[in-house]
Formats: structure tokens, C-alpha cells, sequence
């Protein structure tokens, strides 16, 4: 398990501060003695993530996950430990322990750059074949489309030609290995035949935020289907977790917001035309992953979907995912049929900038929506719309935010604004979950929860447990989490070294454990005296580990028969004694 050396991981973890971090990632704010924000892990409204800079730990009280600075760095960016190590390295200046690298992980993350690589090769191809004889009416193509040579060279766009082998034989010369080359998604395999997955296609590459080319989307130069072919999903490309654009937003600097449309083409157009930070998503619904990776940017998005019904639904949708995590959504929408694409070629940045500047806030959008399945002219309609606006209405936490819509609501329906009120307060309102975050103190060690006890108490004070750890196994736990943290703690001990909370994690294999150890984490331990407390914590878990043997050998003796009994009684005493003797140590 051991990838890296103790000291360097010490420094590794010392020089990535977890509230630093962190705070990349989402926004903290102090107090009693720990940072505090949403979770990047979970929908919520009211913070229940905690990080400690003395443990240098993170736990969610909401999703009940935690971890140090490498385990967050997992979960946010989706890869695997020794990966989470080398950006945290990165980050720090320090250069990578190579020959301790873990086997597994340096192989998948080699294959990783070959197809990086292999990206990288067929996007310069595909950009050259654009400007050769073959690519003439690719570029004739993009230019009708307002698509210039300062924007192609800027996005990289490219024209994959109506040939059968040409990436795959480049590939193949260049000594990749077939088994790889088939994963790259540059090349389709049908009843053991090998071909190139884009052929007389416009190509967009899409590159990640650390600038590789990661995936292609291909279009066609005509009205035929499909559209658009998009790489399939590598061991390089999640479309989840990437959008289009975002490497050349994240080269930006000072952005205030950030616009989202629906395609490759609205992106590159807006660009062409002037507008800075323009992303897509990949040709799905725009995911939480999605909308996490832009508030590393901006918090104010812009959402400016297709002028037709799909784009209306889709944006819907968009608006749920942006407010959970955090962003504040404007809505953009455009006439029927018309997408930002066109509506920036016909009408020019002014009128776009006009757009941006009336934009409807989230709230106000999702209204008018709702509006439109009623006849505000009738009774019932005017109700209908009441009732079912308040329930958009109640989400809003800003009371002042909440006022406005009230205000509107009453002008809109005629309801008074006490009985809009009334309506929103009969809603199941959101329940205050706070209690559920205060700390748990255990302040003295009873046998329930003693080994939350020992484990709190001694991951929190490693200097101390060296005096009972032989006193204890790991068989003595009954959970199996606790068993394997106490072993790491155990291991740690015996190395000779004082391991911090953050590098005991480190060592935990299992999620479930590290999850469990965090939880540990906060919990608040108050003890006289260290050892004394350790050792009293120790005896109450024997004693529980030997009634719950008392129970069940109790309860074997009702079916046993008589010689079985014997049996079962003797232990029965030999338990008793042991009992006795404990209670006598206590
Ligand atoms: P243009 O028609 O060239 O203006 O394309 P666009 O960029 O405006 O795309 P459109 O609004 O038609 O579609 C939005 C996005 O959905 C595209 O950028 C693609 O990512 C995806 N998409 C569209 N059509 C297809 C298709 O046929 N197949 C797949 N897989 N994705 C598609
Ligand atoms: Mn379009």
C-alpha cells in the first residue's frame, strides 16, 4: 500500500492545505473553530460540509463522506489516488516520487496519455486536412458560416476526409498498440473490422482544462444524419464531466459570468462574435458534475438554450442543477427555431449584449413557464396559477427575493399577498436539519459507544496510544471499519512514526472506511486523563464483545440438548469470570 514514503507524503500533505483546497472547490466560511460550506458532493441548500484545519479532514454530515486533502481531490475530479497525488503534487511544486508509483495506477494513467496522444495526432490532421485540397469544402463550409481563420486556429477545427484508414493507419506507424488505438474512439470496430470513426466530418476537438484533446465531435457538411457523431466514452473522455469551451474560459481572466448554450457551433459563433466565456454541454442535459466544474469560474451563468421546445425543457432542467449548486441563473431565450448561432450572425454583439443585460432571473423564467398552462382570465385559472406559483416561490431562500415574487404574484393573480404568504407557509417547509450537525461529544465512555470512543480519542491523539495499543486487536472491534482503521493506526504506531489524522487516511483502503474515520474525526473527546480514558474504553469494549457472546450462547442453550448445555454452561462461566475480572481492572 505503502506508493510513497512517509516524509514525503508528510510534506505532500503540509504543503496542500485542506482549507485551501477546498475552497477551490466551494466557498467556506468559519466557524466555531471549522469551515463550513455546501457539499460539492450532494444537493443542499443549508451547509453541512466541514472541513478541519487542525485534522485537516473534511466531513459531510449530509452525505456522511470525509476524507483528507488527496480523498477530496478524488471525489471532485473523478481519478484515482495516485492521480489525486500527483495534481496535489503539482500544485505544491514537488516532483513525484517515480519509483514508488503505484503499478495499476502509472499503467492506466500511461494509457491515458497515449490516447492523449493519439487525440492530439488526429486533431493536428484533421486541422491540416482542412486547409489541403481535400479539406476545400470543409472550410468553404465554415467560412458560409462566419467561421474565420483566427477562430479555427483558436478551437482547433479540423476535417476528418472520406477515407477509411487514414487516422487508423497513422496511428498504427506511430506504434500504438491495436488494443489501445480500438479504445481511443478514433477508430469503430464492426464484426472485427477496424475504421476511422469520422469520415467527411467537420471537426471539433474537445479539449479538457489541463489542454489535452480528450474527445472529437464530428459534424456533417449537409442536411444528413446524424448530425453530429461524438466520440464515445474513453478511458480519457466522461462527457459528464467536461464541457465544451471550458479550457479557453478557464485561460480567461477576471470573468464575471459565464453563458451556456446547447451547441458546438453556438460556442465557436458567440466567439467569433466577441463573447468571452462560452461553454456547451457534450449533447446531454447539463449534469451536476457540469455545473460544479463552472462555479470554478464564474457563479453567475447565463443559459441561453435553442428557440424551440426542447430548449425550453432542457432549460428547465438546467436551472434545478445551476441553483443546487449554487449558481445564480439567468435565462436568455430566443424566437422560435432561432438558436445563439443564428441570432449573433443576423443581429450582432449589441443586440446579444442586450439579451444578456434583459436576461430573466431563474425564478422570474420558471414563472412565466408556469403562467402559460393557465387562463389568468378566469377564476380557476388565476388559482391554478397561485397555488402552483407558490410552490416555485417557497424555494427561494433570500426573504427579500421571496418578497418580490410575492409582490408580482399578488399583481399577476389578485390574491393578496397574506394569503400568497399563508400558501407558502401550509408547504412542507424545508425541515431545520441543523441538529443533525452538531458535534457529537462523548464525554464519558460507555460501553455503547465505546469504540467510537477509543478511535476518536486515539486518531486524535496518536502520542498517546502507544502505552494500550498492545493492550488491544483488531478483532476486538465489531465493526469491520473500525477494525481496519484501528490496524492502519496500529501499523503506524509500529513504523515509529506519529502519523497526522490526514496521513492515517491515507493508508485506509476502503471508502467505507475513510468515510467512517472521518466521522470519527469530529466527534469531540474530552479526557482527564489519556490513558486512564483509553484503557476504560478498551475494558468496556471487551465487556460488550463478551456479553453479546454471553447473549447468544444464552440463547443456544434453550434448543441444546443436555450434554450441549453442559458445554454452553461451562462457557457460560468461564465468560462470567472474565466479566469479573475486568470489572476488577475497572
Ligand atoms: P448546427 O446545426 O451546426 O448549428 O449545430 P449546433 O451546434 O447548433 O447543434 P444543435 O443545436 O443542433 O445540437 C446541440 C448539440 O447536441 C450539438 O452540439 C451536439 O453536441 C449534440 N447533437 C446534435 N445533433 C446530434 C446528433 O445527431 N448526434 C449526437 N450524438 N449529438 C448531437
Ligand atoms: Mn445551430
Amino acid at each position: 500500500m505503502a506508493r510513497f514514503s512517509d516524509a514525503w507524503l508528510s510534506e505532500l500533505y503540509a504543503k496542500n492545505d485542506i482549507v485551501d483546497v477546498v475552497s477551490g472547490y466551494t466557498t467556506l466560511s468559519e466557524r466555531g473553530g471549522r469551515y463550513w460550506g455546501l457539499c460539492p458532493f450532494h444537493n443542499e441548500k443549508t451547509p453541512s460540509f466541514s472541513v478541519s484545519k487542525d485534522k485537516q479532514l473534511y466531513y459531510c454530515f449530509g452525505c456522511k463522506q470525509g476524507g483528507n486533502v488527496a480523498h477530496f481531490i478524488m471525489k471532485t475530479e473523478n481519478v484515482l489516488f495516485g492521480e489525486a497525488i500527483e495534481m496535489l503534487a503539482r500544485r505544491a511544486h514537488m516532483e513525484m516520487p517515480h519509483a514508488m508509483e503505484d503499478k495499476d495506477y502509472s499503467e492506466i494513467k500511461k494509457k491515458r496519455q497515449q490516447i492523449a496522444e493519439m487525440n492530439k495526432m488526429a486533431a493536428r490532421f484533421y486541422f491540416d486536412t482542412l486547409h489541403t485540397p481535400k479539406g476545400a469544402q470543409a472550410l468553404a463550409y465554415l467560412k458560409k458560416r462566419g467561421i474565420e481563420e483566427n477562430i479555427i486556429k483558436r478551437f482547433g477545427l479540423g476535417y476528418a476526409p472520406d477515407e477509411w484508414d487514414n487516422v487508423l493507419n497513422r496511428l498504427r506507424q506511430k506504434g500504438f498498440p491495436q488494443s489501445l488505438i480500438k479504445e481511443s474512439g478514433l477508430v469503430q470496430v464492426t464484426n472485427n473490422n477496424t475504421y476511422d470513426a469520422f469520415r467527411n466530418r467537420v471537426m471539433f476537438p474537445i479539449i479538457n482544462t489541463f489542454g489535452d484533446v480528450i474527445a472529437f465531435g464530428g459534424r456533417v457538411l449537409d442536411d444528413t444524419t446524424p448530425k453530429y457523431l461524438n466520440t464515445k466514452e474513453t478511458m480519457l473522455f466522461n462527457k459528464r464531466r467536461n464541457l465544451y469551451g471550458l479550457d479557453l474560459v478557464r485561460k480567461m481572466r477576471s470573468i464575471k459570468s459565464v453563458v451556456i448554450v446547447e451547441g458546438y457551433m453556438d460556442v465557436v459563433s458567440l466567439q467569433a462574435h466577441g463573447v468571452r466565456a462560452v461553454v456547451a454541454s457534450l449533447g446531454t442535459a447539463l449534469t451536476k458534475e457540469q455545473a460544479m466544474l463552472i462555479k470554478r469560474y464564474a457563479h453567475d451563468v447565463f443559459l441561453a438554450y435553442d428557440g424551440d421546445e426542447a430548449g425550453e425543457i432542457a432549460t428547465m432542467k438546467a436551472i434545478d442543477v445551476l441553483s443546487a449548486e449554487g449558481h445564480s441563473v439567468k435565462v436568455i431565450r430566443f424566437d422560435d427555431g432561432m438558436d445563439p448561432d443564428d441570432f449573433i450572425r443576423k443581429n450582432g454583439l449589441g443586440e446579444f449584449a442586450k439579451k444578456v443585460k434583459n436576461a430573466v432571473p431563474a425564478i422570474g423564467y420558471k414563472l412565466d413557464m408556469k403562467k402559460r398552462s393557465f387562463d389568468l382570465q378566469t377564476e380557476d385559472g388565476r388559482e391554478g396559477y397561485a397555488i402552483a406559483a407558490t410552490k416555485i416561490i417557497a424555494a427561494i431562500e433570500s426573504p427579500i427575493i421571496k418578497e418580490r415574487y410575492m409582490q408580482r404574484l399578488a399583481k399577476e393573480t389578485g390574491y393578496s399577498q397574506n394569503s400568497i404568504q399563508g400558501q407558502i407557509q401550509n408547504k412542507d417547509a424545508p425541515k431545520n436539519t441543523n441538529d443533525n450537525y452538531r458535534y457529537n461529544s462523548i464525554k464519558k465512555s460507555d460501553k455503547d459507544n465505546a469504540e467510537d470512543a477509543f478511535l476518536a480519542y486515539a486518531l486524535a491523539n496518536v502520542h498517546f496510544v502507544e502505552n494500550v495499543i498492545d493492550d488491544i486487536s483488531a478483532d476486538d472491534f465489531s465493526l469491520k471499519s473500525h477494525g481496519n482503521i484501528f490496524s492502519v493506526l496500529y501499523d503506524g504506531i509500529k513504523r515509529g512514526i506519529q502519523p497526522t489524522y490526514a496521513e492515517l487516511l491515507s493508508e485506509l483502503e476502503y471508502e467505507e472506511d475513510r468515510n467512517e474515520a472521518a466521522r470519527l474525526s469530529d466527534m469531540q473527546v474530552i479526557a482527564d486523563d489519556p490513558e486512564a480514558y483509553l484503557k476504560d474504553c478498551i475494558s468496556n469494549m471487551r465487556k460488550r464483545k463478551l456479553e453479546k457472546k454471553r447473549q447468544s450462547l444464552m440463547e443456544g442453550l434453550r434448543d441444546a440438548s443436555s450434554e450441549n448445555k453442559r458445554k454452553l454452561l461451562a462457557e457460560i462461566g468461564e465468560i462470567d469470570k472474565e466479566l469479573n475480572h475486568i470489572e476488577g481492572i475497572g
